[in-house]
């Protein structure tokens, strides 16, 4: 065991402080790392927790990621797309219960009539879920992959202020060992440095834990975040499914849930160190992976929770890893459980609010 307190009292830490916070796995340097990340968080964004409701609209997708489970190549998934009915419901659903915003999240499509229909989507649920409680209606989240810079333009015209691509590992190396050749690093970097100049609030993250991942990777990936001057970090363990390359790959080599759990909570931690005054999503993947996962990250740094508005119906065929929580519950029951679970350690969940990213306001 080492002793990590002369890192966590620097100023600033070096790649070489990171990696070696990143590697304290004993529990009393996870304790002193928590608290740590908590004083940060508290300092730079308030105690308060955002909701974004998660509509996951369809899973229909063109790309072959080896890790996720609606990857084109998995012909078992039976695919589904809402109606713009169904996604402007279910996100005037979550404004009357008090979520200040949403997030519009589907498989990767580039054609015409997927961005017109995004589009339209986003300028319905602008316009009708405008109230006294939301003069500016929603706060709207997209996170429909790559697109073009025309198409980010018209998302971001019709209301969107937010978008996520997450570059889901900043080593090359890595990530052309987990997805086809067509898919390329330069291009995700690429697109992040154009929603930014668009005028898009970004959020990008990374999975943790992935087969063939140091800490070093993971430290990188922190200085990625910084680099590239992101607001929003939506980053959980990445989670084995069994219909995909890289899970068969992960669990025949011995995947160790406990052991990526815990990585998971210091890589948010750390990354709050680092990053001070950005969101940090509690993913649902966390959850999977441990029943108070959700709360933990919370605990652990993290300031947005994503509670899934997704239809029950289609629940079970938006899973990108296996073990996802709340597949049969209704949003009614995702958003009280939630509250009461952060109720229980003491934040507060800020309602009727977009819940926008401090360091975007500060810096632009
Ligand atoms: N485990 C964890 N996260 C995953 N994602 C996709 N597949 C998995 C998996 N097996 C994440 C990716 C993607 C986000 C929508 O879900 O990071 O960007």
């Amino acid at each position: 065991m080492q002793n990590i307190e002369p890192i966590l009292s620097k100023p600033e830490l070096s790649r070489d402080d990171i990696v070696r916070l990143l590697s304290a796995d004993d529990d009393a340097s996870m304790d002193l790392l928590r608290q740590k990340a908590s004083g940060i968080l508290l300092e730079n964004c308030g105690p308060e927790v955002y909701f974004r409701g998660l509509i996951e609209f369809s899973n229909i997708c063109l790309n072959d990621c080896d890790y996720c489970g609606i990857r084109r190549g998995n012909t078992k998934v039976k695919r589904f797309q809402l109606t713009k009915d169904e996604i402007v419901s279910t996100a005037l659903w979550c404004a009357e219960h008090g979520y200040g915003s949403v997030v519009l999240q589907s498989g990767e499509r580039r054609d015409p009539e997927f961005v017109d229909f995004v589009e339209d989507c986003v300028g319905k649920i602008k316009q009708c879920s405008r109230s006294e409680r939301l003069p500016n209606g929603l706060g709207i989240t997209l996170c429909v992959g790559e697109q073009t810079e025309e198409t980010y333009r018209r998302f971001l015209a019709a209301g969107a202020h937010r978008y996520l691509l997450r570059i889901e590992t900043s080593s090359p190396r890595l990530y052309a060992r987990i997805h086809p050749e067509s898919q390329r690093i330069e291009t995700r970097i690429e697109r992040l440095r154009m929603l930014n100049k668009i005028g898009f609030q970004v959020g990008t993250g990374v999975m943790i834990g992935l087969p063939g991942q140091a800490a070093e990777d993971l430290a990188d990936d922190i200085l990625f975040f910084r680099n590239m001057d992101i607001d929003m970090i939506g980053m959980g363990p990445f989670i084995p499914h069994s219909d995909t390359p890289l899970g068969q790959t992960a669990i025949a080599g011995g995947y160790d849930k406990d052991a990526v759990f815990r990585l998971a909570l210091r890589m948010i931690a750390v990354t709050r160190l680092v990053l001070k005054d950005v969101n940090i999503a509690s993913t649902t993947a966390l959850q999977a992976i441990h029943p108070e996962g959700r709360e933990l990250g919370l605990q652990y740094g993290a300031n947005v929770i994503m509670p899934m508005a997704t239809p029950p119906n289609v629940r079970h065929d938006y899973l990108l890893y296996e073990g996802k929580p709340c597949l049969d519950e209704s949003a009614e029951q995702c958003s009280s459980c939630l509250r009461r679970r952060i109720e229980s350690i003491g934040r507060t969940v800020a309602l009727n609010r977009w819940g926008d990213s401090r360091h975007f306001s500060r810096l632009k």
